[in-house]
This record gives C-alpha cells, sequence and structure tokens, in this order.
C-alpha cells in the first residue's frame, strides 16, 4: 500500500506541468472540492427512536414489503444515528473536503409542522455538525432527501397539494434559523424527478401514487415552487449572515444519440428535457422547456383533457422560480443509447410515453445493479458540457456519482475503474473543456439502504455488515483507491 503510495505522489509530481508547460490535467485544481454523500433515511436507523416521526418511507416499507426487492426496512440501517462519529472518521481518514448529509424531517419536526420541535433530534444533528467542524470537513446539507413526515401525506396529499409550499418553506427556515452557523453549501430537494415520477405517477416508491402522467406533473410544479420559497426565504432572511449556496439537486442519466439521425438527436435532447430540463430550465431560463410543454399539450388534447396534463405557470410563478438555484447540483450515474421512438399510441397517459425515446446500450459497457447502469465516463463529459451550453454556463456541483454493485465484493475492481474514469472525466471538463464545475461527491462512503433496492445493491466505498447488529463498516479496495488519490490531490491512470 506505502508502495502504491509513494508511486502515484511521484508519478503526480514529476508531471507537473506537461512539456508544452500546460497544466498536467491530471492534479485537481484547488477549486475543486471532492467529498462523499449520503441521507438520513438510507444511514440513520432509529426511525421512531427519540421521539422522530413516521416518514412515507417508514409507512411504505412496514405496509408494503412486497415493494421491496429484500422485503427490508430503513428501520436500523446503518445505525449511523449511534454511529456518526465513526463515519466521520472514515471520511476524515480519506482526506475527503466535504460531507453529503440530509435532515431527516421528521427527526427534528415529527408532524412535519414548526409547531411541535424535537430537542432529542436538533442535538442529533448539531453533534454531527460538531463532529463535521471538529475533524475540518465541510458539510453540505440535503434539506429533503425523500423523507416526507406521513402526517404531511395523510392529512395534505404530500407534495400534490400546493399548500405544501408553505409547509416546506417553514420547514427549511426553521433548518435555517437553526442549523444556519453550521452549513453553507444547502441542497432543498434532491431528485425531485423520483419524488414526483416513481412517488406520484408510476407509484413505485413512497408514497406509492400511481396517476401516469397526471399528478406526477402537479407534484413537479410544486417542487419547484417549494424549493423556489425556500431560497428566496435562505436569499432574504440569511444569505448576509451565512453567505452559502442553494440550489436543487437534478439527477440525470446521459441520453446520446444513437446514430447520427437527426430524429435520433432530436429524441435523445428529448430526453435530456424532460428528465433534467423539466427541473433545469425552469430554474436557470424560466419557465417548462417548449418540447415539454408542446408534446404534453398535444397529447393530452388527444386523450380528451380540457386542458394539457402539465399545470401552467403563471408569470410571476415563471420569475419566481427562475434564478434561484446559487450552483446547478447534479446527481449522474448512468448513459444510455437514445433513439427515436414512434409515437406511444394513445391510451393510458404516462411520463414514459409523453416523453417517448427508445433506449438501449453497448454490450461492451460494465454494468451496474440496474438495467439502465452503465459505467460510461464520457457521458459524464457530455453531461457538464451540455449543461454549461444550455444554462450559460453556471457553476456546477456533482453532489452524487458512483458504482452501484451487486456483488459486495471486497476487491471491487469496478468501482475503482468506475471511479477513476468519471473523475478524469470531470477533469477533462474542467480543464479542457473549462466547464466550471467545483465540487465532485461519490456516493457513497459506505452501502446502504437502497430504497425498494434494499440491502441488495452496494455503492460504498466501506461495505457494511447488515446481519450483524454491530453493523461494523469494512473497508474495499475503493477506499484504499481513493484514500491515495485524496493524499496526493492528483489523479493517475
Ligand atoms: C440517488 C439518490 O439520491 C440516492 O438516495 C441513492 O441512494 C443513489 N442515487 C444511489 O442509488
Amino acid at each position: 500500500k506505502m508502495r502504491f503510495l509513494t508511486g502515484l505522489i511521484l508519478s503526480c509530481l514529476l508531471s507537473l506541468s506537461l512539456a508544452d508547460g500546460s497544466i498536467n490535467p491530471r492534479r485537481f485544481p484547488k477549486t475543486l472540492r471532492i467529498g462523499v454523500a449520503n441521507a438520513a433515511p438510507q444511514i440513520e436507523g432509529a426511525w421512531d427512536e427519540d421521539g422522530k416521526g413516521e416518514t412515507i418511507w417508514d409507512r411504505f416499507a412496514h405496509k408494503h414489503p412486497e415493494k421491496f426487492v429484500d422485503r427490508s426496512t430503513p428501520d436500523i440501517a446503518c445505525d449511523s444515528y449511534r454511529k456518526y462519529k465513526e463515519d466521520i472518521a472514515l471520511v476524515k481518514a480519506m482526506g475527503l473536503d466535504h460531507y453529503r448529509l440530509s435532515i431527516a424531517w421528521s427527526r427534528v419536526l415529527p408532524t412535519g409542522y414548526t409547531d411541535k420541535v424535537n430537542k432529542a433530534g436538533v442535538e442529533y444533528y448539531k453533534n454531527v455538525f460538531k463532529e463535521l467542524k471538529a475533524n475540518n470537513i465541510k458539510p453540505m446539507v440535503t434539506i429533503y432527501h425523500w423523507d416526507l413526515p406521513q402526517p404531511l401525506q395523510d392529512q395534505m396529499n404530500g407534495w400534490l397539494n400546493e399548500s405544501i409550499v408553505d409547509v416546506f418553506g417553514d420547514y427549511a427556515k426553521f433548518v435555517f434559523e437553526t442549523f444556519g452557523d453550521d452549513a453553507d453549501w444547502w441542497i432543498t430537494i434532491n431528485e425531485p424527478k423520483q419524488v414526483c415520477q416513481a412517488g406520484y405517477g408510476s407509484g413505485v416508491f413512497a408514497p406509492g401514487i400511481v396517476s401516469n402522467g397526471v399528478l406526477d406533473y402537479v407534484c413537479t410544479k410544486h417542487v419547484l415552487l417549494a424549493h423556489a420559497r425556500a431560497w428566496h426565504i435562505y436569499n432574504e432572511q440569511f444569505r448576509a449572515k451565512n453567505k452559502g449556496q442553494v440550489a436543487m439537486v437534478i439527477d440525470s442519466t446521459w441520453y446520446e444519440p444513437g446514430s447520427d439521425r437527426d430524429e435520433d438527436k432530436a429524441a435523445a435532447e428529448r430526453a435530456i428535457q424532460f428528465d433534467l430540463g423539466i427541473y433545469g430550465n425552469p430554474l436557470f431560463n424560466g419557465d417548462w422547456p417548449e418540447i415539454v410543454k408542446q408534446r404534453v399539450a398535444d397529447r393530452s388534447e388527444r386523450e380528451g383533457f380540457n386542458t394539457s396534463r402539465l399545470p401552467e405557470f403563471t408569470k410571476e410563478q415563471i420569475d419566481y422560480i427562475k434564478g434561484t438555484s446559487d450552483y446547478l447540483a447534479i446527481n449522474h450515474y448512468s448513459t444510455l443509447l437514445t433513439y427515436h421512438a414512434p409515437d406511444a399510441p394513445i391510451g393510458t397517459p404516462s411520463f414514459d410515453k409523453d416523453k417517448s425515446v427508445a433506449l438501449s446500450h453497448r454490450s461492451d459497457w460494465t454494468q451496474g445493479s440496474a438495467d439502465w447502469f452503465f459505467d460510461v465516463p464520457w457521458g459524464l463529459r457530455n453531461l457538464l458540457n451540455w449543461l454549461k451550453n444550455t444554462y450559460n454556463n453556471p457553476e456546477i456541483v456533482i453532489t452524487e456519482n458512483g458504482f452501484s454493485d451487486t456483488t459486495g465484493t471486497l476487491e471491487d475492481e469496478n468501482r475503482i475503474v468506475y471511479l477513476r474514469g468519471h473523475l478524469s472525466a470531470c477533469l477533462d471538463a474542467i480543464f479542457a473543456d473549462k466547464v466550471n464545475l467545483t465540487g465532485y461527491t461519490v456516493w457513497s462512503i459506505m452501502d446502504d439502504w437502497e430504497w425498494t433496492g434494499g440491502y441488495t445493491s452496494f455503492l460504498g466505498m466501506y461495505r457494511v455488515n447488515f446481519t450483524d447488529p454491530a453493523r461494523p463498516r469494512i473497508k474495499r479496495k475503493s477506499a484504499d483507491y481513493f484514500t491515495g488519490i485524496m493524499k496526493a490531490r492528483c489523479l493517475v491512470d
């Protein structure tokens, strides 16, 4: 291990600059912060301890075990509620700059409303922040990572009710007030596409509402308004003092045109506008992407709806949302080849029919735990360039990227190759393409509860033994690899 490290540092130092005097593209620029990410419901456990309220994921897992591949629950997960110091020690040992965590809404506000604060929950996060500070690790804080307090679903239909904008705003304000001094990198809402399309459209995620292309768009609108509310609150009441940055995390696969044919290029662009643009366009350019408006309106009409299934924004709402992302936060895992698909016949509406593309992949791409999960580093580089060009060169932070393995091996070759390739794509994007990328975050430091995937897919640089009550963390080779490159702050092949 020592020899490997020395070799790595030496080759980095020796190739400090290239023969022509330009910067060695393998060294990490000072402006790039590197960290790891996770989320409360996936690691903390203690689902009903010390006053924490029930969430829609607690309920979903307890009531519908058949929706989870291993019929698992988040009840204990990695037990980070007790083991957070150990987790932070791993992050420290790896030499990372930042740690992305999420606040469990119902741990601090058990019913979701600000009238009842759970002191023990606030105390827990205060301790986590204290520990991070003592170890000189910057927290990056997600305010909402899918774990809606159950009462908000029961009493007001969660994200389907426009009043959620007020309720979320109050919660976000509470978080800024309570933890404002502890963090400066904020994420309002994680992967709204999953919240809406999976939670309220296909129904495969909590709260499991099936509405296919109708209520999922309603959710999308409310999520954007709720994010904007939180941003405005921060901007008006906290920014002067806390000087942080607030964004929403958008997730996207890179959709590569399957051929040079114009219709395949259009299909790829359409796919990315439906997945990413539906959030990115309102935030950066204003209003829904034109292609999304057109297609949903057209199909809705043919389906016999009086108005488009895609709700409209008023002019005030467009202005209220536009410009409310201080940086562009992006989760990225995979790339797919995208082809033109003939319009799906009119019948039950759905988001996928509105999008209408055919997807495939190359046979030599290494596959992860899902049929859409492939290791394609150049896809990330293409995505970064697309974001730069489409949204006027924003500051970009990758808030998640990592390899989802099905074997759990400690050798972990696939993850090492994946991380090296994707970091390399980031450096190319920074140095060669002049993308303003300032953060890269690995999902994850350790295995966790992967939602409906339960404990069957492995994204950690540390393995967690979920059958041992002590939940030991066991090092994979990727952890050594990553420690090495963090020490050298340099990437070698
Ligand atoms: C995206 C989600 O934000 C996170 O919760 C999940 O665990 C990772 N992807 C990996 O699947």
